[in-house]
Parts: C-alpha cells; structure tokens; sequence
C-alpha cells in the first residue's frame, strides 16, 4: 500500500478507493535475533538460498510450524518464506532495540498521565482471522485492503493482521476497557527506505460511561473526541518536546469522526497516527451500547525513524552490531551514527505486463530472490504499444547496509529475478 511515505496507518485518503480500481493503490541481537527460530536440517536444494529455511517459530511460547503458513495446498495463501521468518521476531519486546525503546516511552506516558490504567498487550498472535482483521472493524467487504494484492492471506479465513486494530473487538468482548496493544503487523506493498512487508503498530483504546461526559455536560461524542486529542498531543510532546502540530480530518471504518495528527519535523508535516472516536455498533457488539470510545493507531518505525535518525527502514532488521550497540534500554532519541555507506547498483529490467500483473506481486517476487539487499524499486518508464500490450520498465536498487556487493553477485540476483517474473507473473521480458 503506497499511501504514506512511511508506514503507519492504513483505511484513510487514498485507501478509500476500492477494489474495484483493480487494487494497485489506496488507501541482540546476534545469535538472540534468531532465538524463537527453529532451523529445519539443510536440504541439498537449499543450498543455493540466501537465508536458510525457518521451519517453526515461537509466538508468545505456541510453536507454529511453517507448513501451517506457508501452504502450497492452499490457493489463497501467499504468504513467502521471508515472511514467516519475521513471525516471532517481536522486536518491540526487545528493550535494547529502538522500536521496543519507543513502546516503553509511549508506556511510560501512559503509565505516569493514567495511573497505570491502559492494560498493555504485546504478546497477540499476529496470525488472525478475516473477521478479527476486517469483519469486526466494519471494513467494508469490497475494501482494498482485503485484496490478496495487499494483504498475506494464510488461507481464505485466515490472515497476517495488517493492523492491530484486529484486537480492539475480542478485547472488548473479554471486558477490557482501556489498552495498548503493540504488535508486528503485514502488509504486501512497494520497495524503498520507509516501506517494509513487516512492521509494528500501537492501538489504545480507551472507554468511556456516561459519568465521565455528564459531568462535562457535553455530547459523548465530542467529550471523547476531545479527550483523543489531549491524549495524543500530550504523546508527541512526551516524544518529541515542544512540536508544531495539526489535525487533519480523514476516514477510517472503524471510526468516526476520525483525523490524524501531524507533527511539524524537519521543514515538512509528518503524519504519525490515525485515530478517532469508535463507531457505535463496535461497542454494540461488545455490549457496551451505552459507552463511547476513541481509538488510536501509531507507527512505530515511522516515529522512530525520526526520532532516532534512522534513514533506512531496513536497519530494525539487521543484526550487524554497529547498529545494535548503538542502541541502550531507556535511551529514547539517541541519534544513530551510520558507520558507512556502501555503494548501490543499478539494474532495469523490462518487461510487457500481463492483465494480472501487479507491482506488489513484482516486490514480492524481488524480495524474495535479494531478501534485504534490494533498497528500492521502481517504475521508471512505461508505455502501451498500438496492440495493446503495456511495458513495464523498472530500476532495481540493490545495496547492502553491512558490505559492498560484489558485480558477479547482482547479476546473479537480476538473473534470478529475471527467470522468477516469467515464470511467476506471467510477463514477456523485452
Ligand atoms: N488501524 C488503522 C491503520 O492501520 C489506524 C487506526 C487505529 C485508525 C485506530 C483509527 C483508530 O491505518
């Protein structure tokens, strides 16, 4: 999904468009990183692969094996290895690594400006079901989101959340009032430094009773409105000191009215999260038909990219100690220093595109091949010849964070993604 320049908040501005659209756009570590990962032996066919096969990882103590998501049997199910190796990983319940630094700092103004009285969830399986996901937050059945182009399918019922939004209701049902859930969430989307198919989210959610906004002796709607924006302006100070900021009126399914808030940094406005008052028939649902509630939902490698300088969204997943050492519990903002720059490499690649090409199934296709290596991809030239036939030309970036790549090695990778398109996507090379 290519809303944002760096990923935080799906459902709202371009999201709108529907399906229809034919879903191209809308709306430490060292050896700890691997953990919760449980390698299978090596097969001699694997040999060949960049990262070794995970076959198991750990979600807060379940084992789930990788032939329950990965599945050739299941015609819906898209989700790639490179992919379920992430599963597990929970890099915000590591209190060394920048995203688990950032939920801390967020915890610890909530905990200080609440009294402790936001519950705190990290540990949620990311693995959900179509109604956790969409259903039981209203996202209409023929929104975008819910296209196989955007979201990784396990099968038909099942999915990769791609919000944590997909607690609020199951939350609500077991009679929690007030939360904060941080999750790994999962979206198929585009190449570049702030876009990754992983990363993380922070929900809150917060009920109010008639109490609370009889007293005010304002309309409940507007009491919790109100509250949402003291909140989470309190929030961006708490992070950022004293910043310039707006709100800006948007639409989310769940929500309503819903805005997100932007924050002045570095000579440009920067949306950091999306949020609003809940829409009525969730908590209807939940038997709270006579509450009202507002909900939030923040990006956390959008702010700490900012927040400690991070240039490349694919630094929270290296294991390289340079980066890694940088980073101490407790030290919010600490600026990263890069410790060098390799040089990148260039590669087109062009190709006619078939009626049921897509650029996220080409991203995916890519990464799958390079995994971190590739730092961006795009559409550089494209044209329609007097038959019809549309071509597609792309400029691969390829570079690594931790060496230089050798010439032999990228035309290795560009050779493999040329005979992975035409076998995969059904294109005709030119
Ligand atoms: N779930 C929304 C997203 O990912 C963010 C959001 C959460 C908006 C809660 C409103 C309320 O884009």
């Amino acid at each position: 999904m290519t809303i944002f320049s760096v990923q935080s908040t799906i459902f709202s501005r371009a999201s709108v468009v529907l399906l229809s659209s034919n879903g191209f756009k809308r709306f430490s570590f060292a050896s700890s990183f691997s953990s919760s990962a449980v390698y299978s032996p090596p097969l001699p066919k694997m040999k060949k692969r960049r990262y070794p096969i995970v076959s198991a990882v750990d979600i807060g103590g379940v084992t789930i094996s990788r032939n329950d998501v990965v599945r050739d049997d299941d015609p819906t199910n898209n989700v790639p290895d490179s992919i379920f190796s992430k599963l597990g990983m929970q890099l915000h319940r590591r209190d060394k690594h920048p995203i688990g630094i950032l939920k801390n700092a967020i915890y610890n103004y909530f905990d200080s400006n609440y009294s402790k009285k936001f519950e705190k969830f990290d540990d949620l399986s990311p693995i959900v079901t179509t109604k956790q996901n969409f259903d039981d937050v209203l996202v209409p059945a023929d929104h975008v989101s819910r296209s196989l182009n955007d979201t990784y399918y396990v099968d038909s019922q099942t999915v990769l959340r791609c919000h944590t939004s997909a607690h609020q209701a199951e939350l609500l049902r077991k009679g929690h009032s007030r939360f904060l859930v941080t999750g790994d969430v999962y979206r198929r989307d585009s190449i570049d430094s702030t876009h990754y198919p992983v990363f993380h989210q922070m929900e809150g959610f917060c009920v109010f009773s008639p109490e609370d906004w009889n007293e005010s002796g304002k309309d409940s709607t507007l009491y919790a409105a109100e509250d949402l924006k003291k909140c989470l302006e309190g929030l961006a100070r708490h992070l950022f000191g004293s910043v310039e900021m707006r709100w800006v009126d948007t639409y989310f399914p769940f929500t309503n009215p819903s805005f997100e808030l932007e924050i002045y940094f570095k000579e440009d406005w920067l949306e950091v999260l999306g949020c609003g008052v809940t829409e009525q028939v969730i908590l209807k649902q939940s038997g709270l038909e006579n509450n009202v509630a507002w909900a939030f939902g923040l990006g956390l490698e959008r702010l700490a990219m900012v927040l400690f300088d991070i240039p490349d969204i694919r630094f929270f997943w290296t294991s390289d100690e340079r980066f890694t050492s940088q980073f101490g519990k407790g030290e919010l903002g600490v600026k990263f220093k890069p410790y060098s720059k390799y040089p990148p490499c260039y590669k087109d690649i062009s190709f006619w595109i078939s009626d049921s090409f897509t650029e996220n199934n080409f991203c995916e296709v890519v990464r799958g091949i390079a995994g971190d290596l590739v730092e961006e991809l795009k559409l550089i030239d494209q044209f329609t010849n007097k038959k019809g036939m549309t071509s597609h030309c792309y400029r691969i970036v390829f570079r690594s964070m931790e060496r230089s790549l050798t010439d032999e090695e990228v035309n290795d990778l560009q050779s493999k993604v040329r005979d992975e398109v035409q076998k995969k996507l059904n294109v005709e090379l030119r």
